[in-house]
């Protein structure tokens, strides 16, 4: 038995010298020292043998039982150690790798001008109003003094909803009489904002027009505001937005909701007025609808024409954008096509 017991230990002791990882180690433990290991059933058969040699054997054996229980937790540390070692080795990090670049989202071009649009007017003094774009037909057409079958609708392709009269908004304009009714207070406060924001018409969808773009209307309410405050305001924002070397061409126009109307031309940013493709020889490119308002809609605001009077721009942000970044096709601003948003 003490034999046994001793070329157990060498056998065991000579087997943990070949465990390097703790699956192997493991599996050692179950062969000598687990429940049914054989050193541990050497230990237990300690009662079978004769009195005389029973303490001399037991004594040894716990002897051994510990020394391999040492040398058992010294494996189990050098182990660990070679496994850390090993995993930091091969999960090692390699600082001097490029950073993976994560996908940035970005403002999509037309957000981009209406903010250059916001910040400008903003330094004019001009707030942002947000009016809404599903309006009642009273709002977008018969207070800005279209009468229900005035010509000048038919400019203006109407989306109806199922709810009579309720309709999508062809024009920031309707805004205009809210921002009076909201901010006029009566008709006793003067009112600077501009409204920018979608309108929606019932077009046939092609290269150059789309049945949503957007808008942004200025309005400008006060005593003693003239045509000239018109036009050097806006000839202000044209110098901030085109350089301070643009010029301006005004010309007589037609809105119900202006008396007199104008539209405003810039000279063409691209060519200088030389003519090219973009104005279409022309020199210019038309960049607002504008005039005083009427005293029909300063009425229906709330505002006494005699003692008030106002003027109100309308312009078209993407023709604009398209200039500036040379977009051929307005279909693609709500395409959602990614190709296109990711180049800006
Ligand atoms: N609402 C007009 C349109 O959509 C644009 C416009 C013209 C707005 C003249 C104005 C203005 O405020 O005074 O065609």
């Amino acid at each position: 038995m003490l034999n046994q017991l001793e070329s157990q230990y060498s056998e065991s002791l000579a087997a943990l010298e070949n465990v390097t990882d703790s699956e192997s180690l493991h599996a050692w433990e179950i062969k000598y020292l687990g429940k049914k290991g054989s050193v541990t059933l050497l230990l237990r058969s300690t009662g079978q043998l004769p009195a005389e040699e029973r303490a001399n054997f037991g004594k040894r054996a716990n002897e051994v039982k510990n020394l391999l229980f040492e040398a058992y937790a010294a494996r189990e540390k050098l182990v660990a150690e070679q496994e850390l070692a090993l995993d930091l080795e091969e999960g090692a990090l390699d600082v001097t790798l490029p950073g993976r670049e994560r996908p940035a989202g970005g403002l999509h071009p037309s957000t981009q001008t209406l903010r250059q649009y916001a910040e400008i007017w903003a330094e004019m003094g001009f707030q942002v109003y947000r009016s809404r774009d599903v309006e009642t037909d009273e709002y977008n057409f018969q207070l800005l003094n279209f009468p229900p079958h005035h010509p000048a609708r038919d400019m203006q392709d109407t989306f109806h909803t199922t709810e009579p009269n309720v309709i999508l908004r062809t024009q920031t304009s309707p805004g205009q009489i809210r921002a009076m009714h909201e901010l006029g207070e009566n008709g006793t406060q003067p009112i600077r904002v501009i409204l920018p924001g979608m309108v929606y018409r019932y077009e046939q969808i092609t290269s150059r027009s789309e049945v949503q773009f957007n808008q942004v209307e200025g309005l400008a309410i006060g005593h003693n505001i003239r045509m000239s405050d018109l036009k050097g305001t806006v000839t202000e924002f044209a110098k901030r937005m085109y350089g301070d070397n643009v010029r301006l061409r005004f010309r007589a126009s037609y809105f119900p909701f202006t008396e007199p109307g104008m539209e405003i031309d810039v000279e063409c940013f691209l060519c200088g007025g030389e003519g090219c493709r973009v104005c279409k020889y022309a020199g210019w490119l038309e960049i607002a609808g504008s005039g005083m308002v009427h005293p029909n809609v300063l009425r229906n605001g709330g505002y006494d024409p005699t003692i008030w009077s106002g003027f109100a721009f309308g312009m078209g942000p993407e023709r604009a954008t398209m200039l500036k970044h040379g977009i051929r096709d307005i279909r693609y601003f709500w395409g959602n096509d990614l190709r296109f948003l990711e180049q800006f």
